[in-house]
């Protein structure tokens, strides 16, 4: 999948197609980028808790920004189900539309509903259960090191390209299972499928990771081993192998950009913020404050789609129609002025954040854990084998990845002393 950006002004006229949307508003333009926190602000303050919203090409949704409203939504999955061919619009919606890869429905976990999504959800969560955070700690660091290798000697690195973008996605296949003589092309096909630059095939990639994961659950089959894809195997709930596979690729490509993000976000925020200096010189102590703060300020998934309305509702002071589509406004949730008044929620340890959503199709436990697990271990190696590492722009140049979707940066240029290499 890609990031796409909607073309556009913020803030710009609905198209002449939208009379039902008065004031909606497309979502996008680099000013949405930069400072998607303002945008939340004047959306707020100009509709309230649920804004109408044009999704690329200008298709209409609602954007949830109330936190009790956000919770509302993902607590009554009945009224606000998950299941996208339930939407209105898929009229509208042209074959080349660019957020089908989000939107699409694909038979996995992510778009199952009631009883089939509990059955499939049950058994990743099992599954994930009995990964050994210890473990899975130890080999962060060894993947951690082995990748700070491979630039410390440059002086020099992209922390997102050389390091947050690949530690999580190779503790992901780890956890699976996969052997490691596989490790490289699998990588390969899964970025390209997640992330296709222009001219790359990633439908024919995702074909690949497709044909590899049948032939893990294949080789598992035979022998089982103690990973997450032995363990979905076993599972009493009886899944069909297809449907293993889906939901396999669900769980990898769910753990990568999330948790490259929330690495990249949170090495970010403690190299230009003078709270986190002390930190940088002499321990590493605030890894975890900083990581919890990213999850308030600038959460990785800062919106997601989405929900489908199941029956006409009423949602915030909005006429929900059904089959509206409505969209996660999660990092709009975590800062919304009724329930932080004081604008400091994330600075106490204070965890209530929706960054990993809410009820029964939030991130699966024990996901977070292990997903923390995996930030902590990547940022504190870092700063442990490059205690004097700076950026190398100054904080204002660094870009955010033109998506509304996911909360990134595009490069983290930095330098350091080439004499700390391992
Ligand atoms: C080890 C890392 C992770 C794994 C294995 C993982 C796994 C998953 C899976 C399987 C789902 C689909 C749940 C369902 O539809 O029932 C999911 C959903 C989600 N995850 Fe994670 N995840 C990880 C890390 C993260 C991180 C770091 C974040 C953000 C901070 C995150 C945020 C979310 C969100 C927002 C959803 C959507 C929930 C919804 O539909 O309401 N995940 N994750």
């Amino acid at each position: 999948m890609t990031d796409h950006a909607p073309a556009g002004p913020v803030l710009s006229a609905p198209p002449a197609h939208c009379p039902a949307r008065p004031g909606a508003v497309a979502l996008g333009g680099l000013e949405f980028q930069q400072t998607p926190a303002q945008l939340y602000l004047q959306l707020r303050r100009a509709h309230g808790p649920v804004a109408p919203v044009l999704l690329d090409g200008g298709v209409p949704a609602w954007l949830v920004l109330g936190y009790r409203e956000l919770h509302y939504v993902t607590t009554n999955d009945e009224l606000f189900a998950r299941d996208s061919r339930r939407w209105n619009q898929w009229e509208a919606i042209p074959a080349d539309w660019p957020l089908l890869p989000y939107v699409g429905y694909q038979p996995s976990v992510l778009f199952a509903e009631g009883a089939e999504h509990r059955r499939r959800s049950g058994v990743i969560s099992d599954a994930l259960a009995e990964v050994d955070q210890f473990e899975l700690k130890r080999h962060c660091e060894e993947v951690a090191d082995r990748l700070i290798n491979g630039f410390a000697g440059r002086g020099r690195a992209d922390l997102m390209a050389d390091y947050a973008h690949r530690l999580p996605l190779l503790a992901a296949i780890w956890m699976c299972g996969l052997p490691e003589s596989q490790t490289a092309d699998m990588v390969r096909d899964l970025t390209l499928s997640l992330d296709a630059a222009e001219g790359e095939d990633p439908v024919a990639a995702y074909l690949r990771v497709q044909q590899r994961v049948q032939a893990l659950l294949d080789s598992r089959r035979v022998v089982p081993g103690p990973d997450v894809t032995s363990r979905m195997l076993a599972h009493p709930a009886g899944l069909a192998d297809m449907e293993i596979v889906q939901d396999l690729i669900s769980v990898i490509a769910a753990a990568q950009q999330p948790t490259a993000n929330w690495i990249g976000n949170t090495l970010r925020l403690m190299l230009i913020d003078d709270r986190f200096a002390v930190t940088l010189s002499g321990g590493r102590g605030s890894a975890g404050q900083a990581l919890n703060e990213v999850l308030w300020e600038d959460t990785p998934t800062q919106n997601f789609i989405g929900r489908w309305a199941t029956r006409d509702t009423q949602l915030g002071g909005r006429q929900i129609r059904q089959g509206d589509c409505v969209v996660l406004g999660l990092a709009a949730a975590n800062t919304d002025p009724e329930v932080r008044p004081d604008g400091h929620a994330g600075t106490g340890g204070n965890s209530a954040h929706v960054s990993f959503s809410h009820g029964e199709h939030r991130c699966p436990y024990p996901a977070p854990e292990l997903a923390e697990a995996i930030a902590g271990t990547a940022v504190e190696v870092l700063l442990d084998r490059l205690p004097d590492v700076e950026l190398s722009v100054r904080p204002e140049e660094l870009a955010w990845r033109p998506s509304i979707w996911m909360r990134g940066l595009d490069v983290l240029p930095v330098h350091f002393t080439s004499a700390y290499v391992g």
